[in-house]
């Protein structure tokens, strides 16, 4: 007998392809606003007492990753807030609740859950350091029962497996339900990350 699983996927970007990062050089500016298309690439040092504030499309959230460097030690020169106000709360990469089907070799990451968030630099840093925001959607645990969901292809897309056996217009129809699509693999390579995850 085969088992049938069937994956919903809420993804921004496929396997393989490219899409635009801005850089953004603001070692001199302090403070700022700033849309979050896709992806910015912030090219620090920063200083002291800068705050910058990111928004996204209204139904994503924002990752941060850095480039390059660890974020334990950027971690003194700055803290990243989920939200852009004064008591917006500190998000930190130790409390990031990431699902057990999440790539553990993908670099490490803070999302917020809105999608607004801001910087907030409590140091003028001795390093340089890249740090990388990206637009990203959501990513539950799983869609109830027998399902499990996880980031297995990038930081920023979700992919929810699902092991009930359904039909397919039941199975398309329980992705919709859950704002996400039946997957099509367009790649062996795509399949195959995400069957061995
Ligand atoms: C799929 O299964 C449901 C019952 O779970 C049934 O009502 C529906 O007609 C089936 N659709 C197809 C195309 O077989």
């Amino acid at each position: 007998m085969v088992n049938i699983l069937a994956f919903c996927v809420f993804t921004l970007s496929f396997v393989g392809s490219s899409y635009t990062t801005n850089v953004v050089a603001i070692s001199r500016d302090c403070g700022g606003y700033m849309f979050v298309g896709d992806s910015v690439v912030i090219d620090g040092p920063l200083k002291k007492n800068c705050i910058l504030k990111f928004k996204t499309q209204e139904d994503r959230i924002l990752v941060f990753s850095l480039i390059d460097g660890n974020f334990k030690e950027a971690e003194q020169y700055f803290s990243i807030h989920d939200g852009i106000d004064g008591d917006s709360p500190i998000l930190l990469v130790e409390n990031q609740k990431l699902s057990e089907v999440s790539r553990k070799d993908l670099p490490a990451s803070v999302y917020s859950t809105q999608s607004t968030a801001s910087i907030r630099f409590k140091k003028t840093a001795s390093a340089n350091f890249k740090l990388k925001i990206q637009k990203a959607v959501n990513c539950p645990f799983n869609l109830g029962s027998a399902s499990q969901c996880g980031r297995v292809v990038d930081q920023v897309s979700c992919y929810c497996a699902t092991f009930i056996k359904r039909n397919q217009s039941d199975q398309t129809m329980f992705c919709v339900d859950n704002g996400m699509k039946l997957i099509a693999f367009e790649s062996q390579a795509e399949e195959g990350l995400i069957q061995s995850t």
